[in-house]
């Protein structure tokens, strides 16, 4: 026995027939199928793989979408004026700048030159800033997809206490932004833990909600939470695995069999987060071609 099964997967297709039915009624009323600018700098595997996901996923739900494939000494300048034109093509709605960029780039600058109306992936400092005050914007994907599993479940949030491992700008920060505020999903007690937490078992031990997004495989493990707790395991690491025919397999950052004794809930890796944040992708794609955010 164990905690039950956050089934990702199957709520990220809900998530996205939903999307599927929208677009058409969308479609039907005389506009055009909503279009997603992917742009990838350079060739690196993982991006190039997360990227062919999330066209496909596009092409699933009736979103037009296009890679640009540009190379990774692209200059400064000119992927600004590029994004700059994007920005003022009204047959865009979203512009995703797949991340990591090459090193010569300022990942903050390019996001930056994103028109926030399209910024679909929730990077930007204008939706950053409006999601930490309660006003409409573009969500971040992966938490907000963490979000939508907490609502399909039926898990409560309000007044419980969560606990974040990992304060990336893309997961961690927003997540807890999402859990603490005081609007209608949220309202609980959160704490941000990173790399600078000097014990970490000592905030993890607390934890009624635990998500994890450290980029580190075997980092929670049984002892570190208590019975019953929810846990989110975001984390997807390739480790060696000769059993497998391509040598690896993708664990996450949870121990999930000895944790899964513990939890009440817990999301495998994969089938868990991951499809979510291809299904919110899609959802803000069609939140931007509705204009429904910034009218
Ligand atoms: N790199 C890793 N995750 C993401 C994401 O959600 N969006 C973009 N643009 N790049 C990423």
């Amino acid at each position: 026995m164990g905690g039950e099964i956050i089934d990702g997967k199957k709520v990220a297709e809900l998530v996205r027939q939903s999307v599927r039915e929208d677009v058409e009624q969308w479609v039907k009323k005389g506009n055009r199928a909503p279009f997603l600018q992917v742009v990838l700098v350079g060739d690196d595997p993982a991006s190039v793989v997360y990227t062919g996901t999330k066209t496909k996923a596009c092409r699933d739900v009736g979103i037009d979408t296009n890679t640009l494939e540009l190379q990774d000494t692209i200059s400064a300048k000119e992927l600004k004026g590029i994004i700059t034109d994007l920005n003022n093509d009204d047959s865009v709605d979203g512009i995703l700048v797949q991340m990591p960029l090459p090193s010569h780039l300022s990942q903050y600058d390019v996001i930056e030159s994103i028109d926030h109306r399209k910024d679909v992936d929730g990077f930007h400092p204008m939706n950053v800033g409006r999601l930490s005050i309660d006003q409409p914007c573009f969500r971040s994907c992966t938490p907000a997809g963490v979000m939508e599993l907490f609502k399909y479940y039926s898990i409560p949030v309000k007044s419980k206490h969560a606990v974040v491992v990992g304060a990336s700008n893309i997961v961690g920060s927003p997540m807890a932004v999402m859990l603490s505020r005081e609007n209608s999903t949220g309202k609980a007690t959160t704490t941000i833990c990173h790399k600078f937490t000097r014990d970490l078992t000592t905030h993890t031990i607390h934890a009624d909600i635990l998500v994890v997004a450290a980029g580190q495989p075997n980092l929670i493990k049984a002892e570190m939470v208590k019975e019953g707790v929810v846990v989110v395991d975001v984390g997807i690491n390739r480790v060696a695995d000769e059993t497998s025919e391509k040598g690896y397999k993708l664990v996450g950052d949870v121990d999930f069999e000895s944790v899964r004794k513990k939890a009440s809930w817990i999301t495998p890796v994969p089938g868990g987060v991951g499809p979510m944040t291809v299904a919110m992708l899609m959802k803000n794609t069609l939140l931007a071609a509705k204009k429904s955010i910034y009218p």
